[in-house]
């Protein structure tokens, strides 16, 4: 353990931008600990995630415990508490839902642990409880997402949505961010909403329901990509073709929706990074060190579709 002083978290309004690729500056980590709370292995996206932070913990020499969650809070509050009882020098989290964190952030704060939210957001009514958060605007995300599709159909289309898991910060975000997009067109309309809870066998469940149900569906706009693969089998296998019977528009950048751009399947997503191993060090370092950080971190993400994918999909890396 290297953490000797007391930590006292300074509460700082300020913001950061990140182009993800942070380099370590520190020489030795040999004696660090820190406890990481993943969410789960419910998407492509979050086993880099979960690649990222873990091989960045080797490259630096951490000592890093690593708890899955499998998409309860109740565990992740559960890792908490162990990491907290064991003294650890500073704690990742990848919350699954936005509130409820409040008592267990407490404890840490209180015993001078800082805590470091990797990818979403909490809700606390004092931000202090945590050190700092390193994740994408999901809200520019689904605004991304539903100006894409506003442009290629002129305004017009009836829409189902695949929502991802209730409570999360990126559910809640994209759906935000996407119907401001949409609200600029009368003629845009989400008429079926639910949620495919990020994975991919349940966002073909879902679609499945949506096609049987009838009414027309000129789009779907899934919350990430895997949830998008899963409507585009179900779309497939209704007879008809993704990509053009129906767009498919989500979230997220991992290399199986580029083939699926490629393929003509998908058509546009937009990239929120999951490489945050390298930000998520470089942060906790920082912060046992007694340094100040910013409260926010933004990752810059950017929208790609078929046009693009084809030159790009080599240089991928999740
Ligand atoms: O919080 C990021 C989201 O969580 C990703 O878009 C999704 O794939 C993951 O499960």
């Amino acid at each position: 353990m290297i953490r000797i002083l007391q930590i006292t978290i300074v509460c700082i309004f300020s913001t950061a931008v990140l182009s993800v690729d942070t380099k370590n500056s520190f020489a030795d980590n040999k004696d660090l600990t820190v406890g990481f709370s993943q969410i789960g292995a419910e998407s492509g996206w979050r086993t880099a995630e979960t690649k990222s932070i873990r091989s960045e913990a080797k490259k630096r020499g951490v000592n890093l415990k690593f708890s899955d969650a499998q998409q309860k809070q109740e565990n992740q509050i559960k890792a908490l508490g162990a990491f907290i009882a064991q003294n650890v020098d500073a704690i990742i989290l990848a919350p699954v839902v936005e509130t409820g964190w409040e008592p267990i952030l407490k404890k840490a704060h209180r015993r001078g642990i800082p805590v470091i939210l990797v990818d979403r957001g909490v809700k606390v009514t004092n931000d202090d409880l945590y050190t700092t958060l390193i994740a994408s605007d999901f809200v520019a995300e689904g605004r991304m997402a539903g100006d894409w599709l506003a442009a290629k159909t002129g305004g017009k289309a009836n829409i189902v949505e695949l929502q991802g898991t209730p409570g999360a910060a990126p559910a809640i975000d994209r759906k935000k961010g996407f119907e401001q997009a949409i609200a600029k067109h009368p003629g845009m309309k989400i008429t079926k909403s639910q949620t495919g809870e990020f994975t991919r066998a349940k966002g073909k469940e879902v679609m499945e329901a949506f096609l049987k149900s009838g009414g027309e569906i000129d789009a779907v706009y899934a919350h990430n990509d895997d949830m998008a693969l899963g409507a585009i089998q179900a779309i497939e296998e209704a007879g008809k073709k993704p990509g053009v019977d129906i767009l498919v528009v989500s979230i997220d950048g991992v290399k199986p929706a580029f083939e699926s751009m490629v393929e003509g399947k998908l058509n546009c997503t937009v990239e929120c990074n999951p490489l945050l191993g390298p930000a998520a060090f470089d942060a906790v370092e920082q912060a046992v060190a007694g340094k100040k950080l910013p409260k926010n971190t933004i990752v810059q993400d950017k929208l790609f579709d078929q046009s693009t994918a084809k030159d790009v999909i080599d240089s991928r890396q999740y």
